[in-house]
């Protein structure tokens, strides 16, 4: 099933979203944000650019691991945006940069950052734009640079039918999310080790991916 809802829908939906979205987000995607930051192994000092940071819950956590290093995040949503701003001012910490911006075009040169993260926004984009994002993100890592997205995905069983149903006649109640795979998209692009993780967390079906830009 290919995307429903077209970028300024998806605004839309995270404008009007993001004063309830912790809720539902710490329920069912909790587990796979943190599998994301052990994944992803930041060393304090290194470059990491979070793309589509929403409220900032994983971008809080990647100030408290990259204290001493470069933090930079963007979302799409002021709505969203603003409420990362807070919760990295609340956090104590100094020193990065949380702006209006789109995974399409990112505004950073060649070989800047040692990490590139980001979760639970490929699942809203349409398949057709899958690869071009993700060569924007391969462009501004440097060589040896970790990707690491999560995303809803398929699950293997009865309830995936659930989600689909659900996306198919409702897909405001999922934010716009609906199940993809991500690994094949990264092999084209020719990121190398790549490893998926399923992780399921109140039925919520996700994957967690790693690659490394060679
Ligand atoms: C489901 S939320 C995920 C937020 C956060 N990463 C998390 O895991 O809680 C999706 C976010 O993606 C943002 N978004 C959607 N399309 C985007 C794009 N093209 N560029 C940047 N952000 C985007 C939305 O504004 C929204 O904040």
């Amino acid at each position: 099933m290919d995307a429903k809802l077209n970028k300024d829908e998806v605004r839309e939906a995270y404008r009007k979203s993001a004063p309830t979205y912790d809720i539902w987000s710490g329920l069912t995607e909790s587990k796979s944000r943190q599998r994301c930051l052990e994944v992803a192994d930041i060393k304090n000092g290194e470059s990491v650019l979070e793309v589509a940071v929403g409220t900032g819950i994983l971008f809080e956590k990647i100030l408290q691991l990259n204290s001493t290093g470069r933090n930079e995040g963007i979302d799409l949503t002021e709505e969203m945006l603003s409420r990362a701003r807070a919760r990295a001012q609340k956090s104590g910490a100094s020193g990065y940069v949380l702006k209006i911006g789109d995974a399409y075009h990112l505004q950073y040169s060649d070989n800047s950052f040692d990490v590139v993260l980001s979760s639970y926004m490929f699942d809203l984009i349409p398949e057709k734009d899958f690869v071009a994002i993700l060569r924007e993100f391969k462009r501004v890592l440097r060589k040896g640079g970790r990707i690491v997205l999560a995303n809803m995905t398929k699950g293997p069983s009865w309830f995936n039918a659930v989600w689909q149903w659900l996306y198919k006649n409702r897909p405001s109640l999922l934010g716009g999310c609906r199940g993809i795979e991500l690994k094949p998209y990264l092999e084209e692009v020719g990121f190398e080790k790549i490893r998926r993780e399923y992780v399921i967390q109140m039925l919520f079906p996700s994957e967690v991916i790693y690659g490394v830009k060679p």
